[in-house]
């Protein structure tokens, strides 16, 4: 399976432990940067990630900030995106399944690294349940068809 993964500078250093985590795992990963601790902006980051992610390049995509909040808003911007900020495993396994998430954003300065390898290896295994949660996806999807020009 293969990941893209970025952070800016306030994920760098939870960004360094998730690959180690990955390719332990055997995932294919690409590194799309920030590569050091200078300081950068989240949407830099954010959108060469969402867009191999939403060009299918990828199948899923990890986005680390300070918050995980601002680059998962970026995030969020790229059409066929649903990037997801989890900070605990039942919201990494029920965006998966609910959702169909296709990207975990999450805050360097929330969770511990612990966690955070749980968590993306929660929301890596849990597959999206499809059914009535494909007809609240579909709505996300006109609505943005109705503000792309
Ligand atoms: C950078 O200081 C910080 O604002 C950023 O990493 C993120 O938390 C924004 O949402």
């Amino acid at each position: 399976m293969k990941i893209a993964i970025g952070c800016d500078h306030g994920g760098f250093e939870l960004k360094n432990e998730i690959i180690k985590f990955l390719q332990s795992e055997k995932y294919e990963v690409k590194d799309f940067g920030t590569y050091s601790t200078d300081s950068c902006d989240y949407p830099d980051i954010a959108f060469p990630v969402a867009e191999a992610v939403a060009q299918k390049e990828f199948e899923f995509g990890i986005l680390i900030c300070g918050t995980g909040i601002g680059i998962g808003i970026a995030a969020n911007k790229v059409p066929g995106i649903r990037a997801a900020l989890c900070s605990d495993t039942f919201s990494a396994h029920a965006t998966r399944e609910h959702n169909n998430a296709n990207i975990l954003t999450m805050g360097q300065r929330v969770v511990g690294t612990g966690l955070a390898l749980d968590i993306v290896n929660t929301f890596l295994s849990s597959k999206f349940e499809g059914d009535r949660h494909q007809k609240r996806i579909d709505k996300i999807s006109e609505i943005e068809k109705k503000y792309s020009k």
